[in-house]
């Protein structure tokens, strides 16, 4: 038997209220925020990946879905959708329209990492990237946003996590003290953070190896290296968040995996799903767009996991959707009006109504239990006696209550239906 590849999960129609839940929240909140639906395809050039999300990050190093297709091009599925965006905004002159771009975004990445509980191959994101304008009040508002809707979701056991990486400059200073710090204990570091001692010094402070942990945390930290214009940014976005009344925290250790931030660093972390924890992380990319080829404007945005917050949702209970409605079920008793019923059953469709019938000949009583099972509002009988006489019932599901109408008399069966 052929399964679903390692790492990709199949959404059920049991499954999709709860996503349909979710993706009506985003698409709310967004709107609200005045943020609009942007689309980019789910395959782009490897370069735009291996430049945006930078050479020395996991991503790029060992998660793509990279392939040469048969015209000999290097393909990338998106592992993430902001350098897609920028890629969209600068090929568009999207800049040139409107100073300030607010952009949101729904939909599949693929990343080749180690599946567990909350972390696929091919997982699904919602996002938002503003592009144009480096007010600080554009940093918390993504953060305000990704709260609001896991707040909207009920979830509680949430920590926004925030920091500030300030510009390369005073970035690049603090690493050669870091280097200096880490120097006599380089032999005892694991082999990994040894590489990323060269390459990507910063991610020491991921590490998930005890010996490591230990080893940073006594490290100088970079939010004690600051500029004076990145701890101004900084101190606005904390103040707009506690004007908003969004609890957080300073961890100064917060770093990312991706190359591209500058200054404000942010993630949520729900202590509802286990080691998969962050929900959403996002953050400053003020270099990004120029990196890229564009002009030279700011960024700012976030995307968040979607399996990990249903899965938190979940966990947490924390709603609950409403099962699915059938208005109308039709019960043939007898045959010989297949052709009534189904015309029947089309017209009432067309009127508005969710209606089903029987495919597989079965009896009524089966044909009844079919209805409780959609959760039929209402059921018609269509046959016997009744429709000997020129009449059909409808049944009302819930009181149980019948009433006859003229097999002919469509309209009032419609109206029956619709109004309650
Ligand atoms: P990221 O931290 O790589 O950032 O991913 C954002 C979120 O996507 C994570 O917090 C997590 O919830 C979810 N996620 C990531 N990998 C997986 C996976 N393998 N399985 C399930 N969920 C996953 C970005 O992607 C940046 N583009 C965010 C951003 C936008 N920064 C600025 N603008």
């Amino acid at each position: 038997m052929i399964k679903a590849v390692t790492g990709t999960r199949d959404t059920l129609p049991t499954d999709i209220p709860k996503w349909n839940f979710l993706e009506s929240i985003v698409e709310s909140v967004f709107s609200k925020f005045n943020y609009k639906e942007i689309r980019t395809p789910v395959f782009e050039d490897t370069n735009l990946f291996a430049r945006g999300i930078g050479e020395s990050t996991d991503i790029v190093g060992k998660e793509m879905y990279t392939f040469v297709d048969r015209s000999g091009e290097s393909i990338t599925l998106r592992p993430e959708m902001t350098a897609g965006v920028v890629r969209a905004l600068i090929e568009h002159s999207l800049d040139k329209k409107q100073n300030l771009n607010k952009l949101y975004y729904m939909g599949p990445m693929f990343r080749q990492e180690r599946p567990q509980a909350g972390r696929y191959r091919q997982f699904h994101q919602f996002g938002a990237e503003a592009l144009g304008s480096n007010d600080p009040l554009l940093d918390a508002e993504m953060i305000i946003m990704a709260y609001d809707i896991f707040a909207r979701l009920g979830l509680k056991n949430l920590l926004v996590k925030i920091n500030s990486l300030g510009v390369p400059s005073s970035r690049e200073n603090y690493k050669k003290i870091l280097r200096d710090y880490l120097q006599p204990y380089f032999e005892k570091l694991t082999s990994e953070s040894k590489k990323r001692f060269d390459t990507n010094i910063l991610r020491l402070f991921d590490s998930k190896e005890e010996n490591d942990r230990k080893i940073m945390e006594d490290a100088p930290l970079l939010i004690d290296y600051l500029d004076d214009e990145s701890l101004r940014h900084f101190e606005k976005v904390k103040e707009a968040l506690l004007a908003s009344r969004i609890p957080f925290e300073v961890d100064a250790k917060l770093v990312r995996g991706l190359d591209y931030y500058t200054h404000t660093t942010f993630e949520v972390v729900s202590g509802s799903v286990g080691s998969q924890s962050a929900l959403c992380g996002g953050g400053r990319y003020n270099l990004l767009v120029k990196e890229l080829g564009g002009p030279d404007i700011p960024g700012i945005g976030f995307a968040a996991g979607m399996e990990r917050i249903l899965l938190a949702c979940e966990n947490e209970n924390s709603f609950s959707v409403k099962e699915e409605n059938l208005d109308l079920y039709l019960v043939a008793i007898g045959k010989g009006l297949e052709n009534f019923i189904y015309s029947n059953a089309v017209n009432f469709r067309r009127e508005g109504l969710s209606v089903d019938l029987d495919y597989l000949g079965r009896s009524v009583k089966a044909q009844m239990r079919e209805a409780n099972r959609t959760n039929s509002r209402y059921v018609l009988l269509i046959g016997g006696e009744e429709f000997d006489r020129g009449e059909v019932v409808l049944k009302n599901m819930g009181t149980g209550e019948q009433k006859i109408f003229t097999k002919d008399d469509f309209e009032k069966i419609l109206l029956t239906v619709k109004e309650n």
